[in-house]
């Protein structure tokens, strides 16, 4: 797919060719088939924080979706418009901005899958309220906090330990929400350790 894309080689092309034509992440399915079993199977508004080439912003349209999704990688916009299974049900908005300094208006799904740790550590509180409030109750979060045992963590990126994670999603209730440290390979098969959270969690109605 890369050589429909011009311009300059930027440093995410490597992950966008690498994962081109992987399915939706299995975070952001349990949160649409949960919302969907919730709330009649009506499409709602979704922002995909950090979309790269858009395997999750590809599976909420293809559901009906109006998707905003957000890359500061010029190349992931294009990435993401040049897909060959964009459907035409739902509605594609897209932003090029860092995810740290985007606006968006209130949301049935915040996706930000393998996303939160490339906000800049000072900037991620302010970014986690504008999530949490742009989430109605029965809103949904779907996607992953990293971990400070995982290889990429440095003090320019953000992660969170368990009980970072905990307080993160007070006033949630999690439908999955399981920790991973261990040896793997990264997308583009070199060995790296992972310690993150794949979460899935439900805003409340009513804090706990
Ligand atoms: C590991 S990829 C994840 C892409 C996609 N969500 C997925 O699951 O495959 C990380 C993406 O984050 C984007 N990114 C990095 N820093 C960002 C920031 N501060 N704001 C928005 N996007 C950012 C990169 O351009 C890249 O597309």
């Amino acid at each position: 797919m890369s050589e429909k894309i011009p311009g300059k080689i930027t440093k995410w092309r490597a992950y966008y060719e690498a994962v081109s034509g992987n399915p939706p992440r299995d975070t952001t399915l349990l949160a649409l088939d949960r919302w969907q079993e919730e709330n009649g199977g009506g499409p709602g508004f979704a922002i995909d924080l950090a979309c790269g080439e858009g395997r999750d912003t590809a599976e909420l349209l293809r559901r009906g979706w109006h998707v905003l999704a957000v890359d500061s990688e010029p190349e992931a916009i294009d990435w993401l418009r040049a897909r060959g299974d964009l459907p035409t049900v739902g509605k594609l908005e897209t932003l090029c901005a860092p995810m740290q300094d985007a606006e968006w208006p209130g949301a049935d799904i915040v996706n930000a899958s393998f996303a939160l740790p490339f906000c800049p550590p000072d900037r991620f509180p302010d970014l986690w309220a504008r999530i949490v409030a742009s989430l109605g109750p029965g809103g949904y979060f779907a996607g992953q906090i990293f971990g400070p045992d995982d290889d990429w963590a440095n003090p320019g990126l953000t992660f969170h330990d368990r009980a970072g994670v905990e307080k993160l999603f007070d006033g949630f209730t999690f439908e999955r929400c399981d920790e991973i440290n261990r040896d793997g390979k990264d997308a583009r098969d070199n060995p790296k350790h992972w310690h993150m959270f794949h979460i899935v969690a439900r805003k409340n109605f009513r804090k706990n």
